[in-house]
């Protein structure tokens, strides 16, 4: 049944660029997106990818002023290094670029203006803690001090991570800078503030409204907003950052989360910029049979579950999100990946020692999906020589050797309509239609363990058979035997592409000498000659697990 191709647009987190991206960044957001992304497209629906680097706000502001150069520079620098690494991960971004940019700027400036002209800004005066010692006024997190409610003196300026509760800088009893520990004075500024108080009715029917999503987003999202929505500021007094477009305002920026949201429209924008049809992007947000999945880790979940819904209800005619899907942290040998502490496996690093794919098999094996994961050095070596290499690599690369060495480079002649091909076939079939069910609902684990069980399957059913004992005995019967195994390992070159995508290249290069962008079975042709095969996956030494602990310790 042919259905008609969806828009799908795959919206990726934007990172600050503050530090190069660890093992955690893209665990949560990158891949189950990617693999969200890539599937979409081999399915037939027109996707777009979009993300960029998160350029402006506090984290790169105070890197900047403690390295003693330009939040500029350092923003550019750490923005080359994501987009490098990302690629070198394979991960299918249509369009990755920063909010550093003009038609960033223009878009966010016109959206401002555009609220405000409808009533949804409003300018109010308060007062913020600001650092003596250094000259500025310090964001809600970074400020702590005691929560009036309970037991914890290290609360921040926005929430207490004991009780829950969301404070005001002005709540917290004993506030020091986290900075330097210096005790701030309370000056009066003004901003704008987006009135989210007006929007909180419609913003809580739609996410009732949600029934799919993950219950970690919901409930987030929804004792957020039963707490009672509190209209926000959304200017800071910064230096760095997106210009207010109203006279008189010049010393201040826009706050980082009100524009950075707004990079998932101006990427898209950017995308179609240059194209035949720059009008293009406006299908992805205006056509309301557009889907929309925003993927990320789940200390981002209110500005995409409220603050872009509310700002795409007051500009109207702009899509809300079809689903935010946001995942739970991943952790560094049992504690937080911690960029101040250096705890941490930094991509870049990574991918110097070891493949994209090897790692791209082990964090969508343990996503932290429902809950926290951990990442260890232990896990990484079994997954990679217990499962990659010795189910899957090593299912694929004994038969097609078995194949390539005794059938004179081609494949063996095997009756696809014998009862037992077909079986098989229907068994591949399954997988094909199991895989994407579980993929288009987001649940990226169970999809990769149901690829893990069509190769389990295939090895068993070689363990069964037992072509190398029959190739002596009965030569046709063992090309049988491999012939009808070839139609596995076709299959899963196709259903490989959206985790492993470089492997999948390389496998269906041996398989057909091209790729084959498709998700279904392509039913070997007997006596087709097939390249000489390489293995898709290599073992690792056990002792880069000893290594690795110790040079994470040593750092
Ligand atoms: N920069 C934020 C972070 O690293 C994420 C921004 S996502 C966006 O947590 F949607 F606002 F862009």
């Amino acid at each position: 049944m042919e259905t008609k191709p969806k828009n799908i647009l795959v919206c990726v987190a934007w990172p600050y660029v503050n530090g190069p991206p660890h093992l955690g960044h893209i665990a949560g957001m990158s891949i189950p997106a990617d693999i969200f992304g890539r599937y979409n497209r081999l399915i037939g629906n027109n996707v777009a990818m979009v993300s960029g680097s998160d350029m402006h706000g506090t984290p790169v502001t105070l890197l900047a002023n403690d390295l003693g150069v330009t939040p500029e520079e350092i923003s550019k620098k750490y923005h080359d290094i994501w987009s490098k690494s990302l690629n070198d991960m394979n991960f299918q971004y249509d369009l990755y670029t920063h909010t550093h940019t003009d038609n960033h700027k223009n878009i966010v400036q016109e959206i401002f203006k555009t609220l405000l002209e409808k009533g949804y800004l409003e300018i109010r005066e308060q007062l913020m803690p600001y650092s003596i010692t250094e000259n500025i006024f310090l964001s809600d997190r970074l400020v702590e001090g005691e929560c009036p409610y309970g037991d914890n003196d290290k609360a921040r300026g926005d929430q207490c991570d004991v009780c829950g509760k969301t404070l005001d800088p002005s709540d917290l009893g004993n506030i020091r800078s986290k900075r330097d520990g210096s005790i701030p004075e309370f000056r009066k500024t003004s901003h704008f503030f987006l009135k989210l108080s007006e929007m909180e009715e419609d913003i809580k029917k739609w996410i009732q409204s949600k029934k799919d999503w993950r219950q970690n987003v919901k409930n987030q999202s929804l004792s957020f907003i039963n707490e009672g929505l509190k209209d926000r500021a959304i200017t800071r007094d910064l230096s760095w950052g997106i210009d207010i477009p109203v006279d008189g305002w010049e010393d201040k920026k826009i706050y980082v989360w009100f524009e950075a949201v707004i990079g998932y429209i101006s990427a898209t924008v950017e995308l179609f910029k240059n194209s035949d049809n720059p009008e293009q992007w406006r299908e992805f947000w205006e056509n309301t049979s557009s889907e929309s999945y925003y993927f990320q880790g789940k200390d981002n979940i209110p500005f995409h579950s409220i603050i872009l819904p509310a700002i795409l209800l007051g500009i109207e005619g702009k899509n809300l999100p079809t689903e935010v899907v946001a995942n739970e942290y991943l952790n560094f040998s049992g504690k937080e990946f911690s960029k101040s502490k250096n705890w941490a496996v930094w991509l870049p690093d990574f991918l110097e020692k070891y493949s994209p794919d090897s790692l791209r098999y082990y964090l969508t094996s343990i996503m932290p999906e429902t809950s926290d994961s951990d990442f260890t050095w232990e896990g990484y070596l079994s997954s990679n020589n217990n499962e990659l290499v010795a189910n899957l690599g090593n299912f694929i690369h004994r038969i097609l050797t078995m194949a390539h060495k005794n059938f004179d480079g081609k494949i063996p002649k095997f009756d696809e309509n014998s009862n037992s091909s077909k079986e098989i076939i229907d068994k591949c079939n399954e997988a094909i239609s199991e895989v994407g069910n579980s993929i288009s609902k987001r649940k990226f684990r169970e999809s990769l363990n149901k690829l893990m069980a069509l190769s389990k399957y295939g090895n068993q059913f070689l363990d069964k058979n037992e072509p190398w004992k029959k190739m002596k005995e009965n030569k046709d019967e063992a090309g049988e035997i491999l012939g009808q195994s070839i139609i596995i390992i076709n299959t899963l070159s196709s259903i490989l592409e959206p985790f492993l995508p470089e492997s999948s290249k390389k496998l269906q290069n041996i398989l057909f000498d091209k790729e084959i962008n498709e998700w279904k079975i392509i039913l070997p042709e007997s006596g087709k000659p097939f390249k000489k095969p390489v293995p898709l996956f290599e073992k690792l030494d056990e002792e880069i697990v000893l290594m690795e602990n110790r040079n994470s310790l040593n750092e």
